[in-house]
């Protein structure tokens, strides 16, 4: 089947209902939802849905704290997120969670044909225990310090000082997070997912997918260490499914997020209304594809991990899994006490959303490097290219339509440069399917320069002074008019309110790519309302939390 025709079913990775978003999250969620709507206006089928990632046994914990039931924690936070997401114009088509019946039955469905098809064995382990809490330690809940170089207070599974990865007993001094207690070793039986047996499925697989070279060698280097097989249960007391015909065990949560993306779709299709069919997009044919955005932090879950388990299922792998990089601020890894901490909230309540979307798309490429968030770059950016170049054009000319033309634009514009916007189209097309939405954000402003330079040297708002020059004056407006619609709709995946607010300006509506080729002529518009402001060091600071 073309690749065009197929049904595309996208994923971004599913938050942790434990904590409030901040603008590091944000950078997979934008950089999904310009894909997606990219994909939307060239008429794809596509589908994109996320979810709170619910379980686990941080989640747990922090509820205990606040003397809630997890389940209740989980959903203040999805409510939240979601909220969040929506105020960011990520447009999910749903938006679920993972502790949810429909999650839960095809975890169980999925669990039945991994044992069935030998990929599941049972073993005793000994792992770390609190004895005070009675449970269990992940390996994060046990500091001390390391037995390589010696830091003190490392976390259990690797050191932040020297990059040495252990047991959590074997540091020296360990001490539970939980109780402060030195942890004792203690049996248990595990379930353990064969991952050794997908060694060879695994290499083949990744040459197959969409996945850049950089994730490809991270991939390589883990190969060459070899897999090991995956522990996917935990003892009580923890925040997850049960294990059939067991008392006291859950299943892993890393085993059923993953399963959620699937569950957030079933959920989706049941809706009669949404006229989705599950099988359309998540079935082992031709017809569809299945896309993952990830941050680089995950890539071990989603490369390896979850297409062992879709295989071992009988199920359908992913086609593509798109990786970004990690955000910082202000040249420093998001911190709290070095004021580079930006909640979405936080963000949300003095800026505008399209500003950051912006401002991702122009920082980011198809690849997995972090890059940063320099708020002083970032307001010149915003400023000079949206304001600036974009939305100028329109303030530029439009009163001169609104006030002398009856706000109707002329019978003849300017061909050439209208062309030249056209052909460059394709271009950005291209760049926008490979999200490399850096160059396309450059490519689109070098157009818009070459707008402002036109009505530089035609000068409307000195001929308009002349009788003689009105026709001319109302061809070189209905000229920059159609370039500035040409320019809303190459951004509009990128700032779709400003383009919603656009088209009612222009007296259009829900403009495909397309509608790039269209000319507005004789065609009347609504008078210019200002579409949006200019971000100031105030707004700036004040999104940076106390
Ligand atoms: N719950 C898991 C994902 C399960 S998917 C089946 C998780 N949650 S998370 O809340 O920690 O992260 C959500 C997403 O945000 C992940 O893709 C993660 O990589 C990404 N990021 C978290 N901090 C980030 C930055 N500072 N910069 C860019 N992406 C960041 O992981
Ligand atoms: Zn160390």
């Amino acid at each position: 089947m073309n690749e065009a025709n197929k049904n595309i079913l996208v994923t971004n990775a599913l938050p942790y209902a434990n904590g409030p978003i901040h603008i590091g999250h944000m950078v997979g969620y934008i950089q999904a939802d310009i894909w997606v709507r990219f994909q939307k206006m060239q008429q794809r089928n596509i589908v994109y849905v996320c979810a709170s990632d619910a379980h686990g046994a941080p989640i747990m914990l922090s509820a205990e704290e606040l003397g809630v039931e997890p389940d209740e924690l989980a959903e203040q936070y999805t409510k939240q997120h979601a909220k969040d997401f929506s105020d960011f114009l990520i447009e999910f088509d749903n938006y679920y969670s993972t502790h949810t019946e429909e999650n839960e039955a095809l975890v169980l469905e999925i669990f039945e044909q991994l044992k069935q098809s030998d990929c599941i064995e049972k073993k005793i382990i000994e792992q770390a225990y609190d004895k005070q809490e009675k449970m269990f330690l992940p390996d994060r809940y046990v500091r001390g310090t390391c037995p390589q170089c010696k830091s003190g207070d490392q976390y259990g599974d690797s050191c932040e000082k020297c990059g040495a990865t252990y047991k959590p007993t074997d540091l020296i001094e360990p001490k539970s997070v939980l109780s402060g207690e030195a942890p004792i070793l203690k049996e248990s039986e595990h379930y353990f997912m064969k991952l050794k047996k997908f060694e060879s499925f695994l290499e083949n697989w990744i040459n197959q997918i969409q996945i850049h070279d950089s994730v490809k060698s991270k991939l390589n280097e883990w190969f060459q260490i070899g897999l090991k097989d995956w522990d996917i249960s935990r003892d009580h007391p923890y925040f997850g499914f049960k294990i059939p015909d067991e008392d006291e065990k859950y299943f892993y949560v890393w085993l059923d997020a993953p399963i959620g993306y699937l569950a957030s779709l079933k959920n989706l299709s049941n809706k009669k209304e949404s006229g989705i069919n599950y099988e359309d997009y998540f079935s082992d044919n031709d017809n569809c594809r299945l896309v993952h955005f990830i941050g680089k932090d995950i890539i071990y879950f989603h490369a390896l991990f979850w297409p062992a388990v879709l295989e071992g299922a009988g199920l359908k792998k992913p086609d593509a899994i798109f990786v970004n990089g990690f955000l910082t601020v202000n040249g420093e890894k998001m911190s709290k006490s070095r004021r580079t901490f930006i909640k979405a909230r936080s963000y949300l309540e003095h800026n505008n959303p399209e500003y950051l979307r912006y401002y991702f798309a122009y920082k980011t490429n198809s690849g997995i490097d972090d890059f940063d968030l320099d708020t002083i770059d970032f307001k010149n950016r915003v400023n000079s290219d949206i304001v600036g170049k974009w939305i100028n054009i329109a303030s530029r000319c439009s009163k001169f339509i609104n006030q002398h033309f009856d706000n109707t634009l002329g019978k003849t514009i300017d061909e050439s440069l209208l062309e030249n916007f056209e052909n460059a189209s394709d271009e950005i097309s291209e760049l926008y399917e490979n999200r490399e939405f850096g160059q396309a954000m450059r490519k689109i402003m070098l157009l818009a320069d070459q707008a402002n330079q036109y009505l530089d040297q035609e000068k409307p708002w000195v001929m308009i002074k002349d009788t003689k020059m009105k026709e001319h004056v109302l061809e070189v407006c209905t000229t920059a008019i159609n370039l500035f619609f040409k320019l809303m709709i190459m951004l509009k995946p990128v700032m779709p309110n400003i383009a919603k607010n656009g088209e009612i300006f222009l007296n259009v509506k829900n403009l495909e790519w397309q509608n790039i080729h269209d000319r507005l002529t004789n065609h009347e518009i609504n008078d210019y309302k200002p579409l949006i402001t200019r971000i100031t060091s105030e707004s700036i600071e004040a999104m940076l939390d106390k």
